[in-house]
This record gives C-alpha cells, sequence and structure tokens, in this order.
C-alpha cells in the first residue's frame, strides 16, 4: 500500500484527500511504461488551479492524482533508457492533468515522458526547481539563441518572487546578466537582490498596457510569467533585435499590442511551453540548469517542504498569490 493525493470531482465540485491505493490501481500508461517510488513532487501555480479546483487543468479522467512534476527511484521498466535503481524527472507531458501525476508516493509513467537525473543535482534539487527551473531554464536558452547574451543589457523578468520567475532572476544572476526583477511584492526585494537581480522594479510599471507602442528601448531582453498588458508593455520597450521569452498568464492571456516592435525593431516573441518541450532539449535544459545553480540558489528558492496532507492549504495560497519561491512536497512524509 501506498499513499497518494486522490483528486475527486462531484457535481463540479473539486475534493482532494490523501487515500491509501496499492500498485494495481495505477493506470496503464503503454508498453514502455516505468514504475518509479516517487521521492519527492513540487507545487506549481498549475497544480494550484488543479487542487482547487479553480482552473480547467484536469483534462484526463477523476479520480486524478495532480502533480505536474516528480523525480523518483525506477523500480521497474519496460523502456530501455531506464533501469531498476535509476533517478529519474518526469515533469509535463500531461502529467497530473490527463494522466496521474507526482503526489504519490508511487507511479506509473510513460519512460518516454522521463529523462535521467543530470549529474550534479540531488532529487530534493530537482523539485526545488522543478517545472519552474526547466520552465526558466529553456526561456534563457531562448533567450541566448536569439542573441541575448549576458553583455546584451537589461533583462527584465516579471512574476519575478514566484517559482519560476525565481528560478529565472537567479540563472540570469548566476549567467552575469544585469538583470532586473519586477514584482508586485515590495517583501520580496531582499530576496530578489539575494538571487541576483541588480534592481527592482514594481509591476505596477507595467500592468497598464503600453504608453504608445513603441516606447523607449529598455531591455535587451524579457522573460516573462505574467501575460497580459505587463507583456504587451515589455513589448513596447524592448530595444532593436531583442527578445521576449514568455511563458505565463499570471496576469492574463490576452495580448493587446501592435505589430510595431516586430516590423520597425525586429523584436522578437518566442514562446516557451515546458509541458511538451522535446526530451533532447529537456535533457540539454536539466544539465545546464545542474551546471549553473549552486547549492545556495536552491537553499534561498526552497520556500518550505510539505507533506501530501498540506498540498490542499499550499495549493490556495499559490493561487491567491502568497507563495514567495518554490514549495518542495516531500512525498515520503
Ligand atoms: N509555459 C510553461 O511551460 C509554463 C511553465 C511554468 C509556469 N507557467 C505559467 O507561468 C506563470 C507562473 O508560474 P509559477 O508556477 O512560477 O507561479 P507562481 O509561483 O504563483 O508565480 C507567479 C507570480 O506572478 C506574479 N503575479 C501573480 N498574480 C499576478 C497578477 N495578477 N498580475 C501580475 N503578476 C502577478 C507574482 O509575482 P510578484 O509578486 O513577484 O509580482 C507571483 O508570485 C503561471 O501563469 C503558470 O501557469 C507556464
Amino acid at each position: 500500500m501506498f499513499s497518494a493525493l486522490l483528486l475527486r470531482s462531484k457535481k463540479g465540485d473539486v475534493r482532494a484527500d490523501v487515500c491509501s491505493l496499492e500498485a494495481s490501481d495505477l493506470p496503464t500508461v503503454g508498453d514502455e511504461a516505468v514504475l518509479l517510488e516517487v521521492l519527492y513532487s513540487s507545487l506549481n501555480y498549475k497544480d494550484g488551479l488543479a487542487v482547487t479546483g479553480t482552473g480547467a487543468v484536469i483534462r484526463g479522467e477523476y479520480p486524478m492524482v495532480p502533480g505536474i512534476d516528480l523525480v523518483g527511484r525506477v523500480q521497474e521498466s519496460r523502456h530501455e533508457g531506464f533501469d531498476p535503481g535509476d533517478l529519474a524527472i518526469g515533469t509535463g507531458w500531461q502529467l497530473g492533468e490527463a494522466v496521474w501525476g507526482g503526489y504519490t508516493q508511487q507511479a506509473r509513467v510513460d519512460g518516454n515522458t522521463l529523462v535521467l537525473l543530470p549529474a550534479g543535482l540531488s532529487p530534493r534539487q530537482s523539485m526545488i526547481a522543478g517545472t519552474a527551473g526547466l520552465t526558466a531554464m529553456l526561456s534563457v536558452l531562448a533567450l541566448e539563441e536569439h542573441g541575448v547574451g549576458p553583455d546584451a543589457g537589461e533583462v527584465v523578468v516579471t512574476g519575478a518572487s514566484g517559482g519560476a520567475g525565481s528560478l529565472a532572476v537567479a540563472l540570469l544572476g548566476s549567467l552575469g546578466y544585469a538583470a532586473a526583477a519586477s514584482t508586485g511584492s515590495p517583501e520580496a526585494h531582499a530576496y530578489l537582490r539575494a538571487l541576483g537581480a541588480d534592481r527592482i522594479v514594481p509591476r505596477s510599471e507595467f500592468e497598464d498596457g503600453p504608453a504608445r507602442p513603441m516606447d523607449t528601448g529598455t531591455w535587451a531582453g524579457a522573460i516573462d510569467a505574467v501575460g497580459g498588458d505587463t507583456l504587451a508593455t515589455i513589448l513596447s520597450q524592448v530595444q532593436r533585435h531583442g527578445s521576449v521569452a514568455a511563458f505565463g498568464n499570471a496576469g492574463g492571456h490576452a495580448l493587446h499590442t501592435s505589430v510595431l516592435p516586430f516590423i520597425l525593431r525586429g523584436v522578437n516573441l518566442l514562446g516557451i511551453d515546458s509541458n511538451t518541450c522535446p526530451n533532447a532539449r529537456r535533457r540539454t535544459a536539466w544539465e545546464r540548469l545542474a551546471d549553473v545553480l549552486t547549492d545556495a540558489h536552491y537553499e534561498r528558492i526552497h520556500a518550505e517542504t510539505i507533506a501530501l496532507d498540506a498540498v490542499p492549504e499550499a495549493a490556495r495560497r499559490i493561487v491567491e498569490g502568497q507563495v514567495q519561491g518554490r514549495i518542495l512536497v516531500d512525498v515520503t512524509a
């Protein structure tokens, strides 16, 4: 028997309870299944929506084990890439949305969606990073590939005190970028500076939308967790041939902008989707993450460790925007 957080839906009301399950309860996942003893998961904004039933995140059938991230030790494998005893990371690929996810002590996962834990990263650190870290790293890779390196000028991160934002600030700081952290949380200023931000920009400077289609070119690049009018404002303020890696919609998904930054300044808007990111690129991103961040980064970003039964309460907090950094879920606690 093992414990898992199970979501059930009754007439649209979603309930989350820790239940006892056995391996035969785990859904089948095809011919290349890997059975994992899960060690850690994490709490992302998307998990908050799923567990509270706030957003239309769950696309599979209930009951559902949520949790878009997991790291675990392989117990059995029908996939040639994994042997018993290996440590493997699963993030996205519909984990915790359409297939059972990481809030469990045991998981059966399609091996094609897993990557081996890279050298230099502990299982605990991998889930302090989780989808947030992978997404931040994919954003930095995208900026680098579009010519926005450490010498290009200032790069702004929005939603900076959140999970993915924190990881992005830490990565930029560690790589030697001039990082500006945009936050609506005054209490996060010292935290963001300690992570590597050179300056803080109040969230309010972006959230009203662009003053004009092309404003002063301030940013060499941007990593955006917020979307909506914040993203529209940033696009109007990006320098010639600069780039914006956009992954989030914490502030809204509508985007009212003009083509002028694209056609008169050559600005690039780069979409980041960690969920369906191909595995070869995931491996690159995880290895780079393991290289760039230090133990001190993970400890600063780690907000708290919670057990499975504390996930519903923490889910409410992340949806209300009350979480700074990353919440680790110790499924064995
Ligand atoms: N595309 C992908 O692959 C991908 C991957 C991961 C996450 N995401 C998305 O990225 C966003 C951030 O995810 P996360 O897990 O890092 O969430 P999170 O930890 O909750 O962080 C979100 C941050 O956004 C800011 N924020 C919250 N509400 C806002 C609002 N109404 N207007 C402006 N800023 C607001 C807050 O930062 P401050 O207080 O510092 O302003 C908050 O901490 C979410 O939309 C999530 O769904 C996408």
